[in-house]
């Protein structure tokens, strides 16, 4: 296990909350990085706030490395996890392959979506000496299935299946896993049975860390703002302006 991902290890015995946020490029992870963030996080998430497309779906391999490479070069103290996209771990083989490029690019470990169906390509990649954050609740690589961003763990039986994909995911290896969009009382429950830590996304308070893409944190996607956002800058604003600002001012002959 890298030496940045081993504080991640003992966090939740010591009662430490662990602060992740999405980067996606140098200056960013830079920031972060220098802000003290715990965890860099280069989701596939890329798709809808940086690269235009309508979901996670479009994202390829090839533009994972691209900003991982970006990201691993701002990142000097950090870990960087990086998402396999969709169709990079069909099955336990090319789910390894493509970590170790993941690895290659400069992330410390990969992310992936997927509870008990996804176990045995968990336990590959971590035998592989990956280490493998893994993702439950919504899915946002099934939300064209899925037909949108909807909460999970609304039923005792949906929340007795969360709490087995958890399980399950823990038991194959996984450092970490994300929960995302699942109800409250049921993140509650799931983090409290189990040994690794959880970060929720949508999911309530008592989760053992929290992940936020940067976007919606700093209010730089104002096009879209999930409703478990609680964006604390107005950067997208404060671009508008200037850009603006600037605009006018070389309209009107000024060499601003
Ligand atoms: O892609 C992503 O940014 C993610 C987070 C929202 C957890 O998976």
């Amino acid at each position: 296990m890298n030496s940045r991902l081993e504080l991640l290890l003992t966090a939740k015995a010591r009662g430490h909350k662990l602060a992740v946020l999405t980067a996606y490029d140098y200056p960013t992870a830079r920031l972060l990085d220098e802000a003290g963030v715990d965890v860099l996080l280069v989701g596939d998430s890329l798709g809808n706030v940086v690269l235009g497309y309508p979901d996670s779906t479009f994202v390829t391999m090839d533009e994972m490395l691209h900003h991982t490479r970006a990201v691993a070069r701002g990142a000097q103290r950090a870990p960087v996890v990086v998402d396999l996209p969709i169709h990079s771990y069909d099955t336990p083989e090319q789910a390894v392959s493509n970590s170790r490029r993941l690895i290659e690019a400069g992330a410390h470990a990969v992310k992936l979506e997927g509870g008990v169906s996804h176990a045995a390509r968990i336990s590959a990649i971590t035998g592989a000496g990956i280490p493998v954050m893994a993702h439950i609740g919504m899915l946002p690589q099934s939300v064209r299935e899925e037909g949108g961003y909807k909460v999970k763990g609304k039923t005792p039986e949906a929340a007795q299946l969360l709490l087995e994909d958890a399980l399950a995911v823990e038991t194959a290896g996984a450092f970490s896993v994300v929960m995302e969009l699942v109800k409250p009382e049921v993140a509650r429950t799931v983090s409290a049975a189990l040994r690794i830590p959880t970060i929720g996304i949508g999911s309530g308070p008592d989760c053992d860390g929290q992940v936020l893409v940067i976007h919606d944190l700093v209010g730089l996607f104002p096009w879209f703002v999930p409703k478990h956002a609680n964006p604390l800058a107005s950067v997208g604003e404060a671009i508008r302006e200037a850009a603006a600002s600037f605009t006018a001012r070389v309209h009107g002959g000024e060499n601003p």
